[in-house]
């Protein structure tokens, strides 16, 4: 039985791939490693919580001397790193976190690793989930490629930027088996409504104002988070120690348009007027620094890898949003509290 570490599995793709790894592989040992932060919920894993072949600990990996106990009991023969803090509007307002957990936790679960492994490390895995906005902005042309230089210009991305650079580091010095992907915007269920699609279903369910960011010109490459979820778990299996691999979508929106064919879909779902939900958009302040485009070059792990997207865009939206409608009482549990702080904070001050 092999035993695999999962950090940040009570997050939104966490959750996925815990549930995906739980359920195919009922001979790994999956241990969720997960501070619970307020993007963090355990309603997420209901349905594989009483799994035999699943446990849950609750741990900052900021905390090194915690994280290295739970390493050293465990003996993990692979870790799959997402834990992280997430939403770029809060790495402006509150860099710090992104710098303790991104970097910090980054760094202590490379040492307890390498600790545990010691010269003994042939087999095992360090997989470290990263993003495509390390690349930084591009213009209206172009991809980015594995071999794109960084150029991180949010504290989300410098830090998750950074996190990576760690991961290669201790991968070229100590022989540290390791392997990074860079995805772009993911979108399904149990996505924190923080982020622009869920958060605009909610909104647009309640009739509350859609706080467009500038003129909604940037362009994002949207997947799947379950097309996210298989991708990391064939390049866990079969990608190369030292290699990394781009995962997108090739499905680039501007938010605009992305906003309005939610509007469209919804007004068909919640039985109101076509038009009706668009009266609701509102352009407000632009983000600080806001990346114009980021656009994925996936042609590496579809050749090497065998990996493509299962669903087409539309239909992943149409089935995300009858999820959100239909998983009300999760959204609203978690919009009670302190999003009502974050949400003030963020959108009514603006
Ligand atoms: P999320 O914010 O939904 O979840 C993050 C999880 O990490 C939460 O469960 C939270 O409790 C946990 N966490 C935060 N700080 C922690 C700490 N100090 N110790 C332990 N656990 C902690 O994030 P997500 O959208 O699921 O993203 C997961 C990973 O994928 C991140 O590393 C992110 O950078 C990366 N990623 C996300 C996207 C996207 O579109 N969401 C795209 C590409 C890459
Ligand atoms: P987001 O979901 O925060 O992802 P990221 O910034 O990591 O790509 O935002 C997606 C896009 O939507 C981004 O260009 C910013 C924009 N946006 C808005 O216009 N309004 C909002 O309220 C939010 C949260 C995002």
């Amino acid at each position: 039985m092999k035993t695999i570490i999962i950090t940040g599995g009570a997050g939104f793709i966490g959750s996925h791939l815990v549930r995906l790894f739980v359920n195919k592989y009922p001979e790994y040992h999956i241990v969720n490693i997960d501070k619970l932060t307020y993007a963090g919920n355990l309603a997420n894993l209901k349905d594989v919580e009483d799994a035999p072949n699943y446990e849950f600990i609750k741990a900052d990996i900021v905390d090194a001397e915690h994280i290295f106990s739970i390493f050293n009991k465990y003996q993990p023969d692979g870790i799959i790193h997402l834990a992280a803090e997430s939403h770029v509007d809060r790495s402006i307002s509150n860099p710090n976190e992104f710098i303790f957990t991104n970097i910090v936790g980054t760094a202590n679960l490379l040492n307890a690793a390498r600790k545990i492994w010691g010269d003994k490390s042939e087999g095992k895995r360090f997989y470290h989930v990263s993003t495509d906005e390390v690349y930084g902005s591009l213009g209206k042309n172009g991809f980015f490629k594995e071999s794109t230089a960084y150029d991180p210009r949010s504290p989300y991305s410098a830090s998750k930027a950074s996190s990576d650079h760690l991961v290669r580091a201790y991968g070229h010095t100590f022989n540290l088996p390791s392997v990074i992907s860079n995805c772009s915007n993911n979108y399904g269920s149990y996505q924190f409504p923080e982020k622009l699609i869920p958060l605009f279903i909610n909104n647009i369910r309640n009739n509350k104002a859609l706080p467009v960011y500038g003129k909604g010109e940037n362009i994002r490459d949207w997947l799947w988070v379950e097309d996210h979820a298989r991708a990391i778990d064939i390049i866990f299996h079969q990608g190369k120690n030292g290699d990394t691999y781009n995962i997108g979508g090739h499905n680039e929106w501007t938010n605009i348009d992305l906003i309005r064919l939610m509007c469209r879909i919804m007004d068909r779902k919640l039985g109101r007027k076509t038009g009706e939900s668009e009266k609701l958009i509102s352009y407000v302040k632009d983000r600080a620094g806001h990346d114009l485009r980021y656009a994925i070059d996936s042609s590496k792990l579809q050749k090497e890898l065998h990996w493509t997207p299962s669903l087409q865009f539309e239909e992943g939206l149409e089935k995300t949003i009858d999820w959100y409608l239909e998983n009300e009482e999760w959204m609203n549990n978690i919009t009670s509290g302190d999003y009502k702080k974050y949400y003030e904070d963020q959108y009514t001050k603006r």
